[in-house]
């Protein structure tokens, strides 16, 4: 079987992701299309985005980075450094999904990137999505998604590729 290394993420037009602790957005649209690609497969996750997650993600293997060893949590693997994670993950797919701090260590890692970019700046904003340097990453794909009476933004499903 294969291994591969995937990232996915939703930020705003200067590269936002959260605040407080916090999604600061609820595009139902967007939480359905991470659930479809992550959905069976290994996610990893710092352990303030698992913080605010509150539980596993139904239906995949939780992996939780932490440097605290007296962290844990029943259904969550806990790593204490990206190269355990890489280590551990032999086969398969791995979606790296946050926050600000593991995507900064994971960028350089992974192969492909699902960005959800959401037309609207944020005002206070936290935690932050590296800007992807143009000449090691296109655009494979992007569909536009309108604002509607269920979405205050609207948004791109984008497809980055390593070139
Ligand atoms: N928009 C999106 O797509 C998206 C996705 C995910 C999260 N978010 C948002 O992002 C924010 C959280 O991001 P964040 O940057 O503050 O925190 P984070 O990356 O979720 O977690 C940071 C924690 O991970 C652990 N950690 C970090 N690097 C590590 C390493 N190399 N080895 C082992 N452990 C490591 C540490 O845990 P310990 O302190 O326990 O050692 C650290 O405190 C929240 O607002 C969340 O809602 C947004």
């Amino acid at each position: 079987m294969s291994r591969e290394l995937a990232l996915i993420v939703a930020h705003d037009r200067g590269g936002a992701i959260g605040m407080h602790g916090q999604l600061p957005w609820r595009l139902p649209d967007d939480l359905k299309r991470f659930k479809s690609l992550t959905m069976g497969h290994t996610v990893l996750m710092g352990r303030k985005t698992f913080d605010s997650i509150g539980s596993p993600l139904p239906g995949r293997r939780n992996w939780v980075l932490s440097r605290d060893s007296s962290w844990s949590y029943p259904g969550v693997v806990r790593l204490d450094s990206l190269e355990a994670a890489m280590q551990l993950h032999a086969e398969g797919l791995l979606w790296v999904i946050g926050g600000g701090q593991i995507y900064q260590a994971a960028l350089p890692l992974v192969s492909r990137i699902e960005a959800t970019e959401i037309d609207t700046t944020l005002d206070g904003a936290d935690a932050w999505f590296p800007r992807l340097d143009p000449g090691l990453w296109h655009v494979l794909h992007r569909e536009h998604h309108p604002r509607d009476d269920r979405h205050e933004y609207a948004f791109d499903f984008v497809r980055w590729s390593r070139s």
